[in-house]
């Protein structure tokens, strides 16, 4: 790997050091367990599963009463529940004996989810997020209320924060992209053209602008889906140079080939239906020498079972995958295929964080970037 990778793990751990991890892997598991138990809990009440007899998921989707575009969720739950062990799958893909936790069980399992998110160093909103969408889980299947409330509840922003930047994993690739972006700084002569997709509560932006500071910018374009974080973004942020915009990355993106130094997308690529196709047309949008700059999950954590498939229902169901993931309900895609993917795109990869053997690399996040 590059010399850039190099840096980047080295400021990034400086950034994290005496923050102890101890058994990430154990608490990645525990965490993953009490909103596994969780479900498992909430379909043995409320569903036919209960009966000990094989179900399919339609079935199930009945009985919770889920709202159209919301019932390939209970298949999807299945399918997980079936791969950590808590439930049966027959020949015909129906479902049967499934576990179901007693009170004590689920107790035992959030004493350890708490001295989890503690070993992790996630703040006290990341446990209260997986304990009020595990409460609210019946509302959410009937499409009462909106995952948005769950991550933004009084329209405040600190839960998703705590998702997306206060925690070790987080502060690990936040300062590794920084300093990705500190070397882009130092290397391109002329003002920087930056864009950032789906740039959301600006998590990942806030450690990146330090970066800019005192450098020329011909712009940083912040964009996402959604005005409401457009709004936000211009409330928090005052550099000069920031323009905001609405995009969508479900679409094709605007072709103005060749501009561009840095194309940032941060926890948000895995949203496009086509990522090779994405990945393509960000290519295109990149000057020679210009780079991309990921941060995605790769691997389906169970811990996000009960909030992230609500935010990725379309109104006709499930979020069309056109690629690897085509024909399946994943949400991520692994190291590999993203590997492959930036590679398709002729971008060779600089940076692939946390290193192999670093115990972060069990929370299964990673900052990839790859340069035209
Ligand atoms: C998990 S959040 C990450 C936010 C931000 N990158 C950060 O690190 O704080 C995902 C963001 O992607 C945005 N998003 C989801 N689907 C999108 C799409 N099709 N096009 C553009 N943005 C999208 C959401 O609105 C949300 O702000």
């Amino acid at each position: 790997m590059s010399l850039l990778n190099d840096r980047a793990d080295s400021a990034a751990h400086a950034a994290i050091a005496g923050t102890g991890i101890g058994d990430a892997a154990g608490a990645v598991h525990d965490l993953d367990r009490l909103i596994l138990l969780g479900i498992a809990a909430d379909l043995h009440r409320r569903t036919r599963l209960r009966s000990g007899l094989a179900h399919g998921p339609g079935a199930v989707a009945d009985d919770l009463g889920a709202a159209p575009r919301h019932r390939w969720i209970a298949g999807h739950w299945l399918s997980a529940l079936h791969d950590a062990g808590l439930v049966g799958r027959d020949a015909t893909g129906r479902y049967h004996d499934l576990h179901g936790p007693r009170r004590a069980e689920l107790a035992a399992a959030r004493t350890r989810m708490e001295a989890a998110r503690l070993a992790l160093g996630y703040p006290t909103e990341l446990a209260e997020l997986m304990l009020r969408s595990l409460r609210l889980l019946p509302s959410l299947l009937r499409d009462e209320i909106g995952v948005q409330a769950l991550l933004y509840p009084d329209g405040e922003p600190a839960t998703a924060e705590a998702v997306y930047r206060g925690n070790v994993i987080s502060r690990y690739l936040n300062a590794a992209a920084a300093e990705v972006v500190r070397d882009l700084a130092e290397r391109v002569t002329r003002p920087l053209r930056i864009l950032e997709l789906g740039a959301g509560i600006g998590a990942t932006t806030a450690d990146l602008l330090p970066a800019l500071t005192g450098r020329p910018v011909e712009f940083y374009l912040f964009t996402d889906l959604s005005p409401f974080f457009l709004d936000t973004a211009r409330r928090r942020f005052d550099a000069g140079f920031l323009r905001y915009a609405l995009l969508d990355i479900a679409h094709d993106l605007p072709q103005q080939p060749g501009g561009l130094d840095l194309v940032v997308a941060a926890t948000m690529a895995h949203n496009a239906p086509h990522v090779d196709r994405l990945l393509g047309q960000v290519a295109a949008l990149l000057a020679p020498g210009g780079r991309v700059l990921l941060v995605e999950t790769v691997r389906e954590h169970p811990q996000s079972l009960t909030s992230m498939p609500f935010a990725l229902s379309t109104d006709d169901g499930p979020p069309r995958r056109l690629d690897c993931r085509a024909g399946t309900t994943r949400t991520y895609l692994r190291r590999e295929e993203w590997l492959s993917a930036l590679a398709g795109s002729g971008l060779r990869i600089e940076v692939d964080l946390p290193r192999p053997g670093d115990p972060l690399t069990a929370l299964s996040q990673r900052l990839l970037v790859a340069i035209r």
